[in-house]
């Protein structure tokens, strides 16, 4: 209603309405060298693509008659209730996405006044004790890169615990950059810029190594594998041991994973292929989200990777996923209005998709199931 208001009475919006609209002056806005290293994806980016244009094989059944004037898009995950389904999936350069350097702590205050969590990434500009500062009471997630050095994973992992965020999605798909041709034409980064390496330069079992006088940042380049290192199932059995909070595995998208993982005491699955950035695979997230949801069989399923509007998310909600997570868009908009920008790109996204819920007929979450969706021919 908002948005519609500001529309009819002639003014026109600060930010973009479309995310084609988004994405172009999102480009024009950020130096050239952190656009080519968000928007980039794997290989000849087809499975970035294709992550997106999966939505469109799927259609929506609009029922009438029905007319909510309520609706209610709240979930449950881990016996806490988050007032919006979308979720901002982790991003490790937000630092460089803004124009204060701060765009970890611009995300945590856009969670704090729409309600979309936020999942804090372990490259951070801001160590995440500050961003849960900004938290608050707001619930928000952890996501760990596990260094190979066990007594600095364990220690990320307990200050996430003491920092009071809700659960922890460990990436399992990065422990070796993908191949990126943008990245690797030379003209963005070679490498996640240093700023974003505040977790490892204030956590205190990496302090103790730094000789005196020596800089942190610097110590942290020379010797840490900064995307962590090989993560394989043993390592899921100890880091499993090392904190009681909720246990979420991002990357997986094989219904055998799945269930190896359900076997071992993870409290959820996180389907993603971080956005068709590590590698040029060819099978989107969504078409593995069915099968992934079958093998879950009753364990959350959160999802990313190509969702671009409310009625993706819509439509992953139909098929069954706990949560949808956003990436590039938000960064988007943080790179072009700060905090303002990622509550505006979170408000458009959300009120979509409950415009959507009141013109298809679906009152609530619940109502939304695979038998509202049915493939395009
Ligand atoms: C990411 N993503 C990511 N994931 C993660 O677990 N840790 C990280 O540090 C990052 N960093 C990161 C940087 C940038 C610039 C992007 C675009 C993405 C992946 C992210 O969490 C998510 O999986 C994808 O962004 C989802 O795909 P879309 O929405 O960007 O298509």
């Amino acid at each position: 209603d908002e948005l519609y208001a500001q529309g009819q009475t002639g003014h026109q919006p600060p930010y973009p309405m479309t995310f084609a609209d988004l994405e172009e002056k999102a480009s024009a806005a950020m130096r050239p060298k952190v656009w080519g290293y968000v928007a980039g994806g794997a290989g000849d980016e087809h499975t970035q693509r294709a992550n997106c244009e999966a939505f469109k094989r799927w259609g929506l059944y609009p029922r009438m008659l029905v007319a909510p004037t309520e609706r209610d898009m709240s979930i449950e995950l881990f016996g806490v209730r988050l007032p919006s389904p979308v979720f901002m999936a982790p991003i490790g350069v937000l630092g460089v996405c803004a124009q204060d350097g701060h765009g970890d702590l611009a995300c945590a205050r856009a969670s704090v006044r729409t309600g979309v969590p936020f999942f804090a990434a372990t490259l951070s500009a801001d160590p995440m004790e500050d961003v849960a500062a900004v938290l608050g009471d707001t619930p928000g997630f952890f996501q760990l890169y596990t260094p190979p050095d066990r007594d600095l994973a364990a220690s990320l992992v307990h200050r996430a615990e003491a920092a009071g965020f809700k659960g922890i999605a460990v990436t399992l798909d990065t422990w070796v950059t993908g191949w990126r041709p943008r990245d690797l034409s030379g003209s963005n980064y070679p490498q996640v810029p240093s700023g974003c390496l505040s977790n490892y330069t204030s956590d205190p079992v990496f302090r103790k190594r730094l000789q005196p006088g020596e800089d942190a940042t610097e110590l942290a380049v020379r010797t840490l594998p900064i995307f962590g290192g090989p993560f394989r199932w043993d390592d899921l059995d100890w880091l499993r041991s090392q904190t009681e909070l909720p246990l979420m595995l991002k990357g997986i998208c094989h219904p055998d994973d799945v269930r190896r993982a359900k076997d071992r005491g993870t409290d959820a699955i996180y389907c993603s292929n971080h956005g068709g950035r590590q590698a040029n695979g060819g099978l989107t997230t969504l078409e593995c989200l069915p099968d992934v949801l079958e093998a879950a069989d009753g364990l959350p399923v959160l999802f990313d990777s190509g969702v671009r509007s409310g009625a993706d998310a819509i439509k992953a909600l139909a098929l069954g996923a706990t949560a949808v997570g956003i990436g590039r868009p938000y960064a988007y908009g943080l790179a072009l209005g700060g905090e303002d920008g990622v509550v505006h790109v979170l408000r458009s996204l959300l009120a979509e998709a409950d415009l959507i819920m009141a013109v298809d007929g679906y009152p609530t979450l619940k109502d939304l199931t695979p038998e509202a969706l049915r493939l395009v021919r």
